[in-house]
């Protein structure tokens, strides 16, 4: 038997204010963005906002049902939106945060176990890591380099080859 050990490496930041000026940007329009939410349900509104490798953005906001499991969380309306878009165009940022009604929002919030596998199947497309910036309306920041560090052995077109 042998143990094997996964880790990876992230950074944090105290505060969005200690980002460089382009993170920064990225950010204020993602917590600017979670007003677009249509979140009557869970008042739990997720904004995203990704810097394309065109310098173009392209936005991403929670989409509630009354009908619950049809709701489709930000990052995935996102990456719906820069497909369509620019299906050429690789992602190289995405800036999460969120506003909740019923709460703080002074921590950084990570994707769903869905929306990673998404974001995956987009970095393997493009060929291209897509940094995450994440974070509440205040408070530190975590920066996560490529996005299937948070989908360790994650199932992928390699494996039906
Ligand atoms: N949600 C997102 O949009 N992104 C996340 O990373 C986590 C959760 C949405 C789904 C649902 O509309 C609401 O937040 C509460 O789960």
């Amino acid at each position: 038997m042998d143990q094997h050990t996964f880790q990876f490496t992230y950074e944090m930041y105290p505060s969005i204010d200690a980002l460089a000026e382009a993170d920064a940007n990225l950010l204020r329009l993602a917590i600017q963005n979670t007003k677009n939410a249509y979140a009557p349900y869970s008042h739990f509104q997720v904004g995203a906002m990704a810097l394309m490798a065109n310098g173009k953005m392209v936005s991403g906001t929670n989409q509630e049902n009354a009908s619950y499991p049809i709701g489709i969380c930000a990052e995935r309306v996102l990456l719906s939106a820069a497909s369509s878009l620019y299906p050429e165009v690789a992602i190289e940022s995405i800036a999460i945060s969120y506003h909740n009604a019923k709460g703080k929002s002074d921590r950084p919030i990570t994707p769903c176990g869905i929306c990673r596998q998404s974001l995956v199947e987009y970095e393997a497309r493009f060929k291209h890591p897509i940094r995450l910036i994440l974070a509440g309306e205040e408070g530190r920041v975590m920066v996560i380099p490529k996005a299937d560090r948070l989908l360790p052995f994650g199932f992928s077109a390699e494996d039906m080859k």
